[in-house]
């Protein structure tokens, strides 16, 4: 049957489990669950709104704020899963980092970490200091008990050791490759302390209600498949292992990651999210059976004219073709200027698609 509208029904309740955590444990769901990376965000009306009032971090930081932009997104939008309002960056601040967002450059990390010395220097005992994104989410949870996945998040060590060490944004990641490859003992003893300090976070938003965590990798791209082998995927994987020893499935996810999704994937996440440079039936072959994948639509295709976008919406449902362990998603964030009703367009086209032999 089909379930229409975003209010719960009986047959939403029908599964143990919502879909979204149902798919991410390759359970068979009544129909694939969708949500958006960057779903609540400046092309939405109601963000721009909050954001007028408040900044970034102050959404991040007051849980009643970030609650309410994470419950907004996913209501409009009618999405199985809700992701926590917060940002990639915030466990910089503890460690001893502080950084802001420039308006038109992105984050700025005032003192990059460069040395031995600076590794040296960086706090790993103030992860507590992030509680305020475990109220959020208890928040979260609390507003939508079992209708929704609700899914708490943070950056992988490689890609939040990118920022540190560039402070900020790359193009090349010369610092950080510097670092990598000239003083390989300070490279790991940061990532050492990075996890320690995920870990906690991660726990924090665990203990507070998260369904599933997402690990971003964003940049891990910037790497080959050697390199993220010898200096990156350790890391990952440790802390991968470490969420899933807190009882919830965790999602992997990272961009232009063609030539690393079996290694990725090796790493034991739940679910690998693929960005769209690959078939969604390729990349998931590269992953492998064991795991669930979530993805895969340029965002950009967003801007398309509506028959198009439900060309593309379809050519990914029809790669994953019924196999439990799908989650739609885009392949990266939904950018600023991106039409609402185009995203709203994309939930209905995955809720109302049936595969052609299994439409009678
Ligand atoms: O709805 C959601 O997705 C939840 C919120 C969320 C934000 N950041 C809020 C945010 C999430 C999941 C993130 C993750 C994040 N933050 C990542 C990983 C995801 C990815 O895109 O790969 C990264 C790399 C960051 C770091 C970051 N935060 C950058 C580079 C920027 C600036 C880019 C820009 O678009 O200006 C941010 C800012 C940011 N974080 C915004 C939002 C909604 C946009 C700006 C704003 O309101 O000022």
């Amino acid at each position: 049957m089909d379930i229409v509208g975003n209010t719960p029904s009986a047959e939403e309740t029908i599964l143990e489990g919502t879909r979204f955590v149902r798919a991410c444990l390759r359970k068979p769901v009544d129909r694939t669950p969708v949500w958006f990376l960057r779903q609540a965000g400046r092309y939405m009306q109601e963000y721009r709104d909050v954001r007028k009032h408040h900044t970034l971090v102050e959404i991040c930081k007051q849980p009643e704020l970030a609650a309410e932009v994470t419950i907004t997104a996913a209501e409009k939008l009618g999405v199985d899963a809700a992701i926590i309002f917060a940002d990639l960056l915030l466990p910089l601040e503890p460690m001893g980092l502080p950084f802001e967002f420039q308006a038109g450059e992105g984050p700025v990390v005032h003192h990059p970490v460069r040395t031995a010395e600076d590794v040296r220097a960086l706090r790993i005992d103030r992860a507590g200091d992030l509680a305020y994104v475990a109220r959020a989410i208890e928040k979260v949870a609390a507003h939508f008990g079992d209708r929704l996945g609700v899914i708490g998040f943070c950056g992988a060590p490689y890609t939040l050791a990118s920022y540190m060490i560039e402070g900020g944004g790359s193009r090349n990641y010369i610092h950080t490759k510097q670092m990598m490859y000239g003083d390989t003992p300070t490279w790991r003893a940061l990532l050492d302390k990075i996890f320690i300090v995920l870990e906690e976070y991660c726990r924090l938003q665990v203990q507070a209600g998260a369904d599933v965590i997402q690990i971003f990798d964003s940049w891990v791209g910037s790497l080959g498949l050697e390199d993220y082998r010898d200096y990156a995927f350790e890391a990952s994987k440790r802390l991968v292992r470490a969420v899933q020893q807190m009882g919830v499935p965790v999602i992997y996810f990272g961009v232009e990651t063609a030539g690393l999704l079996t290694q990725m994937a090796a790493t034991g996440a739940d679910v690998i999210g693929l960005d769209w440079r690959q078939p969604l039936d390729v990349g998931w072959r590269e992953v492998g059976p064991a795991h669930a994948v979530q993805g895969n639509l340029d965002p950009i295709t967003l801007f398309a004219p509506i028959e198009v976008i439900e060309l593309r919406v379809k050519e990914i449902l029809r790669a994953a073709n019924g196999r439990p362990g799908h989650i739609f998603n885009l392949g990266h964030g939904i950018v600023p200027q991106t039409p609402v009703e185009n995203v709203q367009a994309v939930v209905k086209m995955v809720r109302d698609f049936r595969l052609e032999n299994q439409d009678a």
